[in-house]
């Protein structure tokens, strides 16, 4: 199949709904990474979205939204605190889950009663979802386990051949993917995944608290509230290791010492003194988000067999580099 990558236009949008009609998944960029989506409705061709990740069936899919009214076409409570957070996140990357109504198939959510929804801050993509008048069920369009798309040659690298249409809506403000929250009672939410609406942010509006898998490994067979926490993720081929350090300086030389063919470091991109040949991912936290996945695929085209990665801030967003760093780097942290 030819895969084509086309700018938004009116016609390319028209197109984009016909194919989504037929069922044929297209990829559409968002606000946080490119998403690979399918009708929410049809679970053929969201099953041909999993297909073409190779997706694990478990993993559920979030249905995303061009306005709020769709919302009650396919969810069963809607309690008023998502409709605060709606008014003051929406459209933007916070994804808040739901019980689900039958017309979503149970294989859209991994056999789950609950539906995971978002309003993308992408105006093309929402024009999309009015054309075609149901929602849209995406992943995030890469190869399940590698890192996140955030341009269109990203998705072209993964799906090149596997899909006929990505709408390329040009570089991800953001870089990392949405916070998903669930609600915990009336004024409580559970943060699943941190993204760029922050636990801070979240904190004015709900009482916070954090799924205990978001910063560490789930134990094996776990039952976790998003199975998504539980698979490999993000992964380049080099093995990834997170370097913490009290200082610059410790960090320069236990690097130093580790030089090496193949060896790199992934830094903030204001350090001196360190030796290796480096990928800089940006000097404030908004940057290193911005910058995450496409510093994680670079160490495979520079053919990286060991990537070192000065560990990013935990705090506002990034908690969301953090979590996601984590699992490129299969959980390994040194501290010095
Ligand atoms: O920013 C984003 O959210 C991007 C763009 C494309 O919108 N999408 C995205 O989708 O990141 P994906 O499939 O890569 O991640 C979906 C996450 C998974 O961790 C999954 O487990 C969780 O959301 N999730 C989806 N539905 C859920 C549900 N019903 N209950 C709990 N977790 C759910
Ligand atoms: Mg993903």
């Amino acid at each position: 199949m030819l895969t084509l990558i086309k700018k938004p236009t009116a016609e390319v949008l028209s197109n984009a709904a016909e194919l989504l009609r037929q069922g044929q998944p297209v990829a559409i960029p968002t606000e946080t990474v490119y998403g690979l989506a399918a009708s929410a409705y049809d679970i053929d061709a969201c099953r041909r979205v999993f297909e073409i990740k190779g997706r694990p069936q478990d993993n559920p899919l979030i249905v995303h939204i061009s306005d709020l009214n769709m919302l009650y076409g396919f969810t069963k409570e809607v309690p008023p605190l998502a409709l605060t957070l709606a008014e003051r996140f929406w459209s933007g990357p916070l994804t808040m889950i739901f019980k689900r109504k039958d017309i979503i198939p149970a294989g859209v959510c991994g056999g789950l009663d609950t539906v995971a929804v978002r309003m993308p801050d992408c105006d093309p993509v929402r024009q999309l979802i009015r054309l075609c008048g149901f929602p849209l069920a995406a992943p995030s369009a890469n190869l399940s386990g590698s890192p996140s798309p955030t341009t269109a040659r990203h998705v072209y690298d993964d799906l090149n051949g596997k899909i006929p249409l990505i709408i390329d809506g040009g570089e991800c403000r953001a870089g990392v993917e949405s916070t998903v929250i669930c609600f915990t009672g009336e004024k409580g939410v559970r943060i699943l995944r941190p993204g760029a609406v922050t636990a801070e942010m979240l904190g004015e509006y709900a009482e916070v608290e954090w799924d205990e898998n978001v910063f560490k490994q789930p134990e094996k067979d776990a039952r976790v509230i998003s199975p998504g926490m539980k698979y490999k993720h993000y992964s380049p081929k080099a093995e990834i290791i997170i370097v913490k350090a009290q200082s610059v300086q410790a960090l320069a030389e236990y690097l130093n010492a580790r030089r090496g063919e193949g060896v790199y470091a992934v830094l903030y991109g204001d350090e001196e003194g360190i030796d290796l040949p480096r990928i800089d991912y940006g000097v404030t936290p908004t940057e290193r988000a911005h910058n995450l996945f496409a510093a994680l695929r670079k160490t495979d085209e520079l053919g990286a067999r060991t990537a070192y990665v000065r560990c990013p801030e935990t705090d506002g967003i990034g908690a969301a580099v953090y979590n996601r760093l984590l699992r490129a780097a299969a959980f390994r942290v040194v501290e010095l």
